[in-house]
């Protein structure tokens, strides 16, 4: 491939511009009953790699090296229509259901208890959303009640009796999902819904005061009520909950890569939206807390594929659904997207790629077969290792594109973070450009005498390159020769559509 000529960018380090700590739950994910994210994907009876609990170990290897903090359960879609009863106690008794969300049939073999024995092994921290799509108050208190008090209760009894003698200890909470959306089993308006959401969430802190609550906001920034429906459901529980959820997913659309590369300012609009709404809330209300965001699905997801995929006249167990194949391009958009959570850490706390395993996943598996590393799977896994101390804010000069859904887009997206203790710094950046390299150019002069860690790039001659099972590694980070600390500033070529990671320490 030749190459046109470089550009630069330029940008300035400075510990002082800090903007918040590095929020770990940023590196969350999401484990749904949908497809093969539970069964073949973390669960798998009889696979070589299974261990005694039937969790595929070579799959919780992967999950560590990806760096996952939390990990949201059962749904999504899924739960609105779940009873959680069905999926503890002995595995015989457990009901066979139809799932209506996505068409499926749940065995339940796989339920609460197995999921927080799964989230142990993995070291995750347990994120659970309750039914509000069919169920209500009472529901979402049994199910804290079995999993949050120690015992002497019929429900925390049952828990004991089930095996688990801890308490699950589960502390963030998500009032039902998606409850905008007209396919949401239960769907309401923002009026019944920001009710509904304010009595569980009362009456679950009268369990346990200590919850994090997290109230829907809207399913994408497209969505009619977007907004309004944010403002009417805070005006009812703004006092109850913590959080107000953002949901966004993000695909090439008519070939136009341009734009997609730029779906990045489209989360950063939708973020500075919703934090504008509750805080617009707040104002009125003279409330003394701030409402923050738990960006609890995100990803690229080829939506636009799944209505030839969805199964018409059968009921499976756990068909292959939104198992989107990456590609180079899809994993530095995926890195845009961490570097735009990165940037709004003082008000984005809390977020999780959606999915974990199988279903638009960083890590896929073959049934009995092994389990592979996507090209998602790297900016993510750098991102949740590098991401250390405080993210910094950079305000790049950068030479911009065109597009048609944004207008001109820098070339550049850029954060850092840097680590007090150890003097570690690191820059995440993205090169949009489909054509040139971008020459960057970093005044890191704040930080006294510096010098190179590694420098590495995730880029390749084609952006549609993908991994398989057969070529695990085809797309994984290499190493960046061209970068160098010389006089105060970090000189490094970004490659045309690139995820970067450059880690200085102190010299
Ligand atoms: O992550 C896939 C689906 O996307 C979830 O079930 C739903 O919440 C969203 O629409």
């Amino acid at each position: 491939m030749t190459h046109a000529t470089p550009r630069t960018a330029r940008f300035t380090l400075d510990p002082a511009f800090r903007v918040a700590p590095v929020s770990r739950r940023t590196f969350g994910s999401f484990v749904e009953h949908l497809g093969r994210c539970v069964y073949t994907g973390i669960f798998e009876p009889g696979h070589p790699a299974a261990d005694a609990d039937g969790l595929r170990t070579d799959v919780l290897e992967l999950i560590r090296e990806l760096g996952v903090s939390t990990v949201r359960y059962p749904g999504g879609n899924f739960v609105s229509g779940y009873r959680w009863e069905d999926g503890v106690g002995p595995v015989q008794d457990r009901p066979t259901r139809l799932d209506l969300a996505w068409h499926s049939t749940e065995p339940n073999t796989f339920g609460l208890d197995e999921f927080i024995r799964w989230t142990g092994k993995a070291g995750l921290e347990p994120m659970m959303a309750v039914n509000l799509g069919t169920r209500g108050v009472q529901e979402a208190l049994d199910l804290l009640e079995y999993c949050n008090i120690p015992g002497g209760t019929r429900l925390s009894d049952q828990r004991v009796a089930n095996g688990a003698k801890q308490p699950h200890g589960v502390r963030m909470w998500c009032l039902g999902n998606e409850m905008d959306g007209q396919w949401q089993i239960g769907h309401k308006n923002a009026d019944e819904y920001g009710r509904l959401a304010a009595e569980t969430g009362r009456a679950m802190r009268m369990i346990d005061a200590n919850l994090e609550l997290v109230a829907c906001g809207s399913s994408g920034s497209n969505m009619p009520t977007f907004g309004q429906w944010e403002a009417t459901v805070l005006d009812h529980a703004y006092d109850v909950v913590d959080y107000v959820s953002c949901h966004a997913y993000y695909e090439e659309k008519d070939g136009d890569l341009g734009g997609f590369l730029a779906s990045a300012v489209n989360m950063e609009n939708f973020i500075a939206d919703v934090v504008s709404t509750a805080d617009h809330v707040r104002a009125k209300k003279r409330a003394k807390k701030r409402i923050n965001i738990s960006f609890d699905e995100w990803n690229v997801w080829y939506m636009s594929r799944l209505q030839d995929e969805f199964p018409k006249d059968e009921w499976p167990v756990a068909p292959r659904l939104l198992e989107d194949h990456y590609h180079l391009a899809d994993a530095v958009v995926v890195g845009s997207l961490l570097i735009t959570l990165l940037r709004n850490s003082d008000r984005v706390t809390s977020a999780s790629l959606a999915q974990l395993v199988n279903v638009i996943a960083p890590i896929m598996t073959e049934a009995g077969g092994r389990a592979w590393r996507q090209t998602t799977f790297h900016p993510f896994a750098q991102a949740s290792r590098y991401a250390i101390g405080d993210v910094l804010r950079v305000e790049p000069v950068s030479p911009t594109y065109e597009t048609a859904e944004y207008g001109d887009v820098d070339l550049l997206q850029a954060v850092a973070t840097h680590d007090e203790q150890t003097g570690a710094t690191t820059v995440f950046a993205v090169n949009r450009s489909q054509d040139a390299p971008l020459s960057l150019e970093v005044d890191t002069r704040a930080f006294g005498s510096v010098r190179l860690a590694e420098a590495t790039t995730l880029a390749g001659d084609d952006a549609y390159a993908r991994n398989t099972a057969e070529d695990p590694d085809r797309v994984t980070p290499q190493p960046n020769a061209s970068a160098a600390v010389d006089g105060g500033t970090l000189r490094v070529s970004l490659p045309p559509v690139s995820w970067n990671v450059i880690r200085l320490v102190r010299s």
